[in-house]
């Protein structure tokens, strides 16, 4: 008989309350010796053949989708929400919504919206440029992901304030105290439906070039998304593509101000911005790692993983490997090919819906930043997220730089 998971001797992780360099540094001493150490909640992996393995095998469900009752969550209404929604839905249901609107988030439909993420960008840049100082974090990285959302979706300009308002209240629900803060989520979450609802409307009176008409018109075989389904995705869309985006764009630029030659070389040469981003996506990804619980009893490197095992995939960890990355300690954004094979978008089915946008996004922004804001540095001291943060990144991002007309 198979040996259960929880019966080996497992180095131990319990790094709570520990700042984010310390639990890398930790996880990283670990993974040189075993693919997997014990930690509070369940198991954490942490080589990238397993990360990917476990990602990759559909026996292993989001965890997406117990989170909320995990964190003792009790309101009906809210959790069967959650269950059909593409970012924890799993089998025939997933299948589905995934089939359905991936063409909707293609290469090309990104790439349309590159002029419009140059113009967003530079006007950012634009009130600071002059004084050579910029909260990078609350200047540049917070609104930005929200104006191309509401371009995404074909919403106006002027409701921008309303859309960023309504998306940080429905993202409460990554934070700490996401259980007192349902009240607040649930409110949010009524008003943006309502508004998604009103754009629908729209849409179907109108047809535009946006997201809203795409998927408006996404069938397959004759099916399609129903209204309330439409609302949902919308939903998935912000709470998926917002606070990832401007995370990541901070964890990038506080990772360029570390490596000011590499900042220099992005700002000579543009063209190297799509290497660039997959190697601050590996070198620092502000995803650092994922959940999944095994739906059935699952045998893997020889161990039993009874069904109900929670694991903590590290993408984090599994970015460094040298076993797919040669030299993984080293930033270099002229690394080939090979840095693509970083897990920060996940992989398998719940692959990153929006990582041509993601690129897109990151590939305009830094080049910009790059060019405008030379000499990079860091002004004073980074405020960082807790470590524990599904999400991570800077809340605080001072830095100083050469005015430069660009
Ligand atoms: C740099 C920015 C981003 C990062 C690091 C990121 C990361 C990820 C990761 C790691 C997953 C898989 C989670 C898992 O398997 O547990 C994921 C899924 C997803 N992402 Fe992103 N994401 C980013 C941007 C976006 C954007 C811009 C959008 C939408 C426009 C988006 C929409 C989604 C959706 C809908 C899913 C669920 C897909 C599914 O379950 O089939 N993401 N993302």
């Amino acid at each position: 008989m198979t040996t259960s998971v929880h019966e080996l001797d497992l180095p131990t992780l319990d790094l709570l309350d520990i700042p984010f360099e310390d639990a890398q540094s930790v996880m990283l001493g670990v993974a040189a010796t075993s693919w997997i150490a014990r930690n509070p909640f369940g198991y954490t992996i942490l080589r990238h053949e397993d990360v990917a393995a476990i990602l990759r095998d559909r026996r292993w469900h989001n965890a997406a989708s117990i989170i909320p009752e995990l964190a003792g969550v009790t309101d009906e209404e809210f959790l069967a929400r959650q269950k059909v929604s593409i970012l924890s839905a799993e089998g025939d249901v997933h299948t589905r919504l995934r089939r359905l609107v991936a063409p909707a988030f293609s290469p090309r439909a990104a790439d349309r919206l590159r002029p419009f993420m140059r113009e967003v960008i530079n006007g950012l840049v634009d009130p600071v440029a002059a004084s050579g100082r910029a909260d990078i974090a609350t200047d540049i990285c917070e609104p930005y992901p929200i104006a191309i959302i509401c371009e995404l979706l074909g919403a106006p300009k002027s409701d921008w304030q309303l859309f960023s308002r309504l998306a940080e209240d429905v993202l409460r629900v990554f934070n700490d105290n996401f259980v007192e803060d349902l009240p607040i989520i649930k409110r949010a979450q009524e008003e943006l439906d309502e508004y998604v609802r009103g754009l629908i409307h729209d849409r179907r009176a109108r047809p535009a070039d946006d997201l809203i008409t795409a998927l408006i018109a996404a069938e397959e075989a004759g099916d399609r998304l129903d209204t309330d389904e439409l609302i949902t995705m919308v939903g998935a869309v912000i709470v998926g593509g917002t606070d990832t985006t401007r995370n990541q764009l901070g964890c990038s630029v506080a990772l360029f101000a570390d490596h000011p030659d590499q900042w220099a070389l992005l700002a000579e040469r543009p063209e190297l911005a799509s290497r660039a981003v997959d190697e601050s996506m590996r070198f620092f990804g502000a995803v650092r790692g994922t959940g999944r619980f095994a739906s059935e009893d699952i045998e893997y490197r020889g161990a039993l993983f009874p069904a109900g095992t929670m694991v903590m995939p590290s993408m984090s960890v599994a970015n460094r490997d040298a076993a797919v990355f040669a030299d993984p300690a080293t930033f270099d954004i002229t690394r080939e090919a090979a840095g693509q094979n970083h897990l920060t978008l996940g992989s398998g089915i719940h692959y990153c819906l929006g990582a041509s946008l993601a690129k897109a996004e990151l590939q305009e922004a830094l080049p910009i930043l790059a060019r405008r804001m030379p000499d990079l540095a860091i002004a004073g001291s980074i405020t960082w997220k807790p470590s524990n943060v599904g999400i991570f990144g800077p809340e605080h991002l001072p830095v100083t730089f050469t005015p430069s007309a660009g």
